[in-house]
């Protein structure tokens, strides 16, 4: 099957360690969202779309390349590192993709760090909107679970 993985990743390079994981797994073509046309998806039977949770959603960058995407009937997965995981932070892709008529078969999330004035202090609860947390992630067990997630998509 072949693969595409479409990415976004700037705060700490975290969704990076996982597009680069899951796309080392899957033998997967890796482009940044800069970096793709949407001339490319016709040669993949596969597409993923990750990114860093940014205000709540996806980074603008990669709504803005599914929007620009012509309809395809194609099959597709999402993934994201977020400072928390909420279920939400996934409806505004997944509305995008659906609009265009891809078929989403699977996501993935884990923790990333967040570094909000530049250092990271781990602590939880609102303070870490100051000092920052989840130093460390994606960890080496997230990116095993990303491996896994990735392994689990070729028998789809
Ligand atoms: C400007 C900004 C906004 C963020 N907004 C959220 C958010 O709404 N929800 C959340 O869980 N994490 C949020 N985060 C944390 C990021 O999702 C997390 O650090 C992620 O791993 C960044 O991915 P990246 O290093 O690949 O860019 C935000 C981070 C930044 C820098």
């Amino acid at each position: 099957m072949k693969t595409l993985i479409i990415y976004k990743s700037y705060h700490h390079l975290s969704t990076e360690k996982l597009a680069k994981t899951m796309a080392e797994t899957m033998k997967a073509k890796l482009v940044k969202v800069d970096d793709a046309q949407p001339e490319m998806l016709s040669e993949y039977d596969l597409i993923g779309f990750g990114s860093g949770i940014y205000n709540y959603n996806h980074h603008k960058d990669l709504i803005k390349f599914i929007e620009n995407m012509s309809s395809m009937d194609k099959k597709v997965f999402i993934f994201s590192t977020s400072g928390n995981f909420r279920e939400r932070h996934h409806n505004l892709i997944k509305e995008k993709l659906n609009q265009k008529g891809c078929k989403i078969i699977d996501e993935f999330n884990c923790f990333g760090e967040f570094r909000p004035l530049g250092f990271n202090l781990d602590v939880n609860g609102p303070l870490a909107f100051i000092f920052g947390k989840n130093k460390g992630h994606p960890d080496a067990k997230d990116l095993e679970n990303a491996r896994e997630f990735a392994k689990s998509l070729l028998n789809e």
